[in-house]
Order: C-alpha cells, then sequence, then structure tokens
C-alpha cells in the first residue's frame, strides 16, 4: 500500500504508511529561513516531548521516530475521527465524560493541549471490535457454559453487563500547540476552547455535552474550583470581545 497524505495543515503535512503516520513541519517560505527552521526544530521537539508524557496519562499516538527537527513518526489509529462522528453516536454523553476526564488528568500533570477541538480526537476502532468480540464470546460462553454455584451464576450475569459499560478509548492527538504550564487560566482557556469547538461542530448537542464534559472535569481535576472560576472570567471576555 502507497504512503497516502491524511491531512495537509497550514504547519505540517501528515502522511500515513501502514501502520505508521509521519507528520512533517513543511517550510514556510514567508519566514526567514534560519528562523523558519528554529520554529519547526521546537516545535517538533515539543510536541514529541509533550506527546511522550500524555502516553503515560491518557490514550495517545506512540511515537516510533523523531528526528527533532522535522518529523515525527507516531503509531496510526485506526477509528473514527470524532468531529464526523460524534453527533451519529448513541453514547455521545458518555464520550463527553471520557473527555472531561481526560483533560483533567493531563491538567492535573499540567499539560495545557491548547488544540482542544473534536478533530484531534479519535475514536479507536479496536476498541470497538473488542466490544463485539467479548459480546460473541460471552454469549457462547454463557450458552455452553456448566454453572457449579450461585456465585459462578452470577459472574456470568454480570461480566458482559460490565463490559458494556466499559468507556470507548478515546485518543488526544496533536500536541503541536501543547505545553506545560500549572496556572489555572491556561486550563480554563483549554476548557474554553473545546466548549467553543463543540459549538461550531455539535451545535445542537453542544450544551448537553459540555455539561457532561465539565461535570467529569469537576471530578477528576484537582484544583477544579479555581479553573470553574477562571473559566467564566474567561468567557466573559470573550463576550465582552464580540459585543466591540
Ligand atoms: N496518529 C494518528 N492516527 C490516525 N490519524 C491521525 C494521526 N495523527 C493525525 N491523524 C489525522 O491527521 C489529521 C491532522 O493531524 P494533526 O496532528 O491534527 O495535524 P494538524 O496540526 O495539521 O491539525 C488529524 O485530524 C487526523 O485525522
Ligand atoms: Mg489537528
Amino acid at each position: 500500500m502507497k504512503p497516502k497524505i491524511l491531512a495537509q495543515g497550514a504547519e505540517a503535512i501528515i502522511t500515513q504508511d501502514q501502520d505508521k503516520v509521519i507528520k512533517l513541519r513543511t517550510e514556510k517560505s514567508y519566514r526567514l529561513p534560519e528562523l523558519d527552521q528554529k520554529i519547526r526544530r521546537q516545535r517538533t521537539k515539543s510536541e514529541s516531548k509533550l506527546l511522550t508524557k500524555a502516553a503515560e496519562i491518557i490514550p495517545v499516538p506512540k511515537i516510533l521516530k523523531t528526528n527533532n527537527t522535522n518529523s515525527i513518526e507516531m503509531q496510526h489509529i485506526p477509528g473514527l475521527r470524532l468531529s464526523e462522528h460524534l453527533d451519529t453516536l448513541e453514547n455521545k454523553n458518555k464520550i463527553a465524560k471520557t473527555i472531561g476526564t481526560q483533560i483533567a488528568k493531563l491538567h492535573n500533570a499540567d499539560i495545557i493541549h491548547g488544540d482542544l477541538t473534536t478533530s484531534n480526537m479519535i475514536l479507536s476502532e479496536d476498541h470497538q471490535e473488542r466490544i463485539d468480540n467479548n459480546q460473541t464470546t460471552s454469549s457462547t460462553s454463557r450458552a455452553s457454559s456448566d454453572i457449579h454455584s450461585a456465585s459462578e451464576a452470577r459472574s456470568e450475569i454480570t461480566e458482559p453487563k460490565a463490559r458494556e459499560i466499559s468507556p470507548q478509548k478515546l485518543f488526544f492527538i496533536d500536541f503541536g500547540l501543547a505545553f506545560i504550564h500549572k496556572h489555572a487560566e491556561h486550563k480554563a482557556v483549554d476548557l474554553h476552547l473545546i466548549k467553543q469547538a463543540l459549538e461550531a461542530k455539535h451545535t445542537i448537542y453542544s450544551e448537553e455535552l459540555f455539561a457532561a464534559l465539565l461535570k467529569a472535569y469537576t471530578k477528576e481535576a484537582n484544583n477544579a474550583e479555581e479553573i470553574l472560576k477562571r473559566l467564566e472570567q474567561v468567557e466573559k471576555r470573550g463576550r465582552y470581545k464580540q459585543a466591540y
């Protein structure tokens, strides 16, 4: 299979070569060449550093290789890009909760994503397959099982249910604008960005989705109270800017 271009953004070309994705930051002719090289090197290094850090906390693509200059090779995540599928998924509120929990986990490690949109999230296909397989396996095993005791019978009944409610594996990608900071202001801006992204792309569901996201975030995040207070201020500033 020939490598194929997945996306060509303002900054980089993203190519898929079988189970690998290569993100290549291309030359920008409007920048002075020396400065351009410096910026591309700095962003490539920063993205790979933050991807590595985030990998310890939430699902993100694993880095396979980087030249620390302009390219990062990472694991390809087969699945659904959330921007295109969220509206049609039955469990969208649960996914919104997962988004909230995962943002909180990043923030607890002082990782600010910087570009939280549903285009930068992939619901992994692997996991969906696993759920289907489990359901098939469990119904077969139930049919052929010989149950010896009441406790075994109980576990036979509860097990498949537990799998049904297991959270979807949601990958966050694109750490190109990410940075480390402990201040609540940056965390509030991150939340404001995902709120705006939901309003823009998933308009009819955005209110309930953001409510579910924020509830889960509040449960998980350290210092949630201060961050939410900041969020209110960020939003007031936003409204002020729009009105004038
Ligand atoms: N590891 C990956 N696995 C699968 N698809 C990816 C992966 N990385 C990027 N993509 C796809 O390429 C698109 C652009 O990549 P991204 O890192 O978001 O670059 P940009 O900075 O240009 O937005 C993503 O929205 C996604 O569709
Ligand atoms: Mg992106």
